[in-house]
């Protein structure tokens, strides 16, 4: 039997706190919590297919039509430019994208040094340090960012901070904020018109429950 809705989730971190949120609106998550590696997890009764993603490639399924939803963190969405509509903030995932590095450190004092700058997220470190006229050099890093000042990889980190314990455990304190965080549901534009009569419904219980 075909789904009515397909909706693409983030594995991991996000999809435990997932559950809860959806099972708040009223969805059976059965599925979703589920032993085993399948991939697609349907839930037949209530018409949803949930399909298992890496958190980053949640917007390219949404984007391409593959879903008609997806769950991703506004950090995704800043970071690269999808053509998607963001209709229900979840008020999951809550974080916060900051600077970051050694107690003290005086990265503000000399604005024509060029700062070393380690981040998952390059586009959003250089826009934030092109805002203030910084000169910056970034470096990807796709984990452990927390080392790269602690090696000499780079001054100071961009990175995402929820309880602030691998801040903590690492030696490392915020510095700056940039923006807060959290986890958005998001809709292929056509999808959402064409099959408004399946999709309004789920959007409607996930905004009735926030
Ligand atoms: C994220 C982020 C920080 C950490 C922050 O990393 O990049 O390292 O979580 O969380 P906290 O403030 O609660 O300690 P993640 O766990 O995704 O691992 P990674 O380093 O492999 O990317």
């Amino acid at each position: 039997m075909q789904p009515d809705v397909v909706i693409a989730v983030p594995k991991g971190r996000v999809l435990e706190q997932l559950v809860p949120r959806l099972q708040a609106a009223g969805f059976d998550t059965s599925a979703l919590t589920r032993r085993g590696r399948q991939l697609i997890r349907d839930d037949e009764a209530g018409g949803l297919r949930y399909l298992l993603l890496k958190p980053d490639d949640v917007p390219t399924w949404v984007e391409y039509g593959a879903a008609d939803l997806g769950v991703v963190g506004r950090d995704v969405l800043l970071e690269r430019q999808y053509d998607l509509f963001a209709p229900v903030d979840l008020g999951i995932g809550v974080c916060r994208m900051m600077v970051c590095g050694p107690k003290d450190f005086p990265f503000t004092a000399d604005m024509s040094r060029t700062l070393r700058v380690a981040s998952k997220f390059p586009n959003i470190a250089r826009k934030h340090f092109l805002g203030r006229g910084q000169p910056v050099e970034v470096i990807l890093v796709n984990g452990s960012v927390e080392l790269a000042p602690l090696t000499g990889l780079a001054d100071v980190i961009v990175d995402i901070v929820e309880t602030g314990e691998t801040l903590r455990q690492n030696g490392l304190v915020p510095l700056e904020p940039i923006c807060d965080i959290s986890s958005v549901v998001v809709a292929n534009r056509v999808g959402v018109k064409l099959k408004r009569h399946a999709i309004g419904p789920v959007l409607a219980a996930l905004r009735a429950s926030a």
